[in-house]
This record gives C-alpha cells, sequence and structure tokens, in this order.
C-alpha cells in the first residue's frame, strides 16, 4: 500500500498524539491518591460539642474518602447544657449519674441514628470520633455503641482534650459496644489540639486498616 506525503504526515501526527495520550493516562493512573485505590468501605462517625473533634474527624475524611456522619443528639447540647462549671448543667448531670459513663443510664438519643445504622451496615472501618468529657467518652457515645452494630467491623476510636489523653475511654467504650470475636477494636488515639491533615495522613497510614 502506497502512502502519499500527507498521509505519512498525517499517520505520524497520529501516533505521536496517541502516544502522548497513552502517556497521560499512565500518569493519571500513578497519580490517584492511595486511598482511592483503596476498596474498604469506612464511615467516619463523630460527636463533636465545640467543633474540636469536627475538625478532626473532616480531616479524617480528606484521607480516607470516607463517609462522614456527625452523632446528633436529638436534643442539641446548648453552651450551657455543657458548662462542667455549673453544679446544675445538663453534663454534670450526666457526669454525676453513675460512677462512669459505661454504668449510668443517661443515654441521650440520637437524632439520625438510622442514618448511622445504614452506613454503618455496609462499613469495613468504622472511625467514631468524641471529646473527652471526665476522662470518659461522652455519654452520647454509648447510645451510639449500645445500639449499632459493630460485629466483624474494624473500630477506630479517636478523640480530642484539652489535657487528659484517650486514657480508658476507648477501651470502656468497647465493653458497652455490640462486638464480635471479629471486631477488630483499635486502641485509638487523642488530639490534644487540631492536628495538621499531614499529622493525620502519617498517623492512618501507620494503622493499616484502610486497605485489604
Ligand atoms: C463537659 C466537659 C468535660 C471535659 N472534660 C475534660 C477532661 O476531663 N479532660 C480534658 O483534657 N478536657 C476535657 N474537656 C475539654 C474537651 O475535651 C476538649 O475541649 C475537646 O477538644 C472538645 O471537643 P469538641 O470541640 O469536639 O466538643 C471537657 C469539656 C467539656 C465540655
Amino acid at each position: 500500500m502506497q502512502f502519499s506525503l500527507s498521509e505519512k504526515k498525517f499517520y505520524r501526527i497520529l501516533s505521536i498524539a496517541l502516544a502522548f495520550v497513552m502517556l497521560f493516562t499512565l500518569i493519571n493512573v500513578n497519580s490517584i491518591p492511595a486511598q482511592a485505590k483503596d476498596n474498604k468501605k469506612i464511615v467516619i462517625l463523630y460527636f463533636s460539642a465545640t467543633g474540636t473533634t469536627k475538625a478532626v474527624a473532616k480531616k479524617i475524611k480528606k484521607n480516607t474518602n470516607g463517609k462522614l456522619i456527625e452523632i446528633k443528639a436529638a436534643d442539641a447540647y446548648t453552651s450551657a447544657d455543657i458548662d462542667w462549671t455549673d453544679d446544675n448543667s445538663r453534663v454534670t448531670k450526666e457526669h454525676n449519674s453513675a460512677s462512669s459513663p459505661a454504668k449510668s443510664s443517661v443515654r441521650p438519643k440520637i437524632k439520625n441514628l438510622s442514618a448511622i445504622k445504614k452506613a454503618v451496615k455496609k462499613a469495613d472501618v468504622v472511625y467514631i470520633g468524641y471529646p473527652i468529657w471526665w476522662g470518659e467518652a461522652p455519654h452520647i457515645v454509648y447510645s451510639l455503641v449500645e445500639n449499632i452494630s459493630l460485629k466483624k467491623k474494624t473500630v477506630v476510636p479517636f478523640c480530642t482534650s484539652m489535657s487528659s489523653g484517650l486514657g480508658n475511654s476507648a477501651k470502656n467504650l468497647k465493653k458497652n459496644a455490640i462486638v464480635s470475636k471479629k471486631t477488630k477494636w483499635l486502641k485509638g488515639r487523642n488530639f490534644y489540639d487540631i492536628p495538621s491533615q499531614k499529622k493525620i495522613n502519617k498517623w492512618i497510614k501507620a494503622l493499616k486498616v484502610n486497605k485489604i
């Protein structure tokens, strides 16, 4: 088959263009963030009264691309409600209701529990975030773990506080949670301040839970 000069030119340009398309496709595949290639379903649940834990949860979402869901109290906590210096505030009453939140009968209702249940059902990894209140997870986080099944899930607790650490807060939550032998309940981590995205990324990478 004989090609004219202009046809030859056309095919040369076409093959160069195709080579470029292939090259860019390869570059794009390799630049997909690691988490986008992962195939575990991730849900990030958090309760936050003043926004600190929420900020951490958002950074976890940015890294994992998981589904971010706030644990919403049916009766939202006002700033007066969370005044721990007031003996008559809602949180002080919750705190004084038993020797620990695990033993208390106070279980604040969660407004969006059914949406949370639905998302958790489909998830492999469930991050659970909360602020430290008197060294423990708030009572509403107990309302959560006592009402959703975490059987066979990998659970990653995380929290924020002013000065206390994680303490036994995550361990104590597990005691009341609906779990099975196949539940992988990680130790968890406390953040004293809103960490950088880099710090969050490093922590999540070290957990090695988001990939199959
Ligand atoms: C009722 C209450 C109790 C708290 N108890 C503690 C505590 O025991 N130790 C501590 O370091 N911080 C304590 N804090 C501070 C919070 O843990 C901290 O400000 C947290 O980052 C708030 O998170 P949030 O903004 O997501 O609600 C307490 C705060 C409140 C409102």
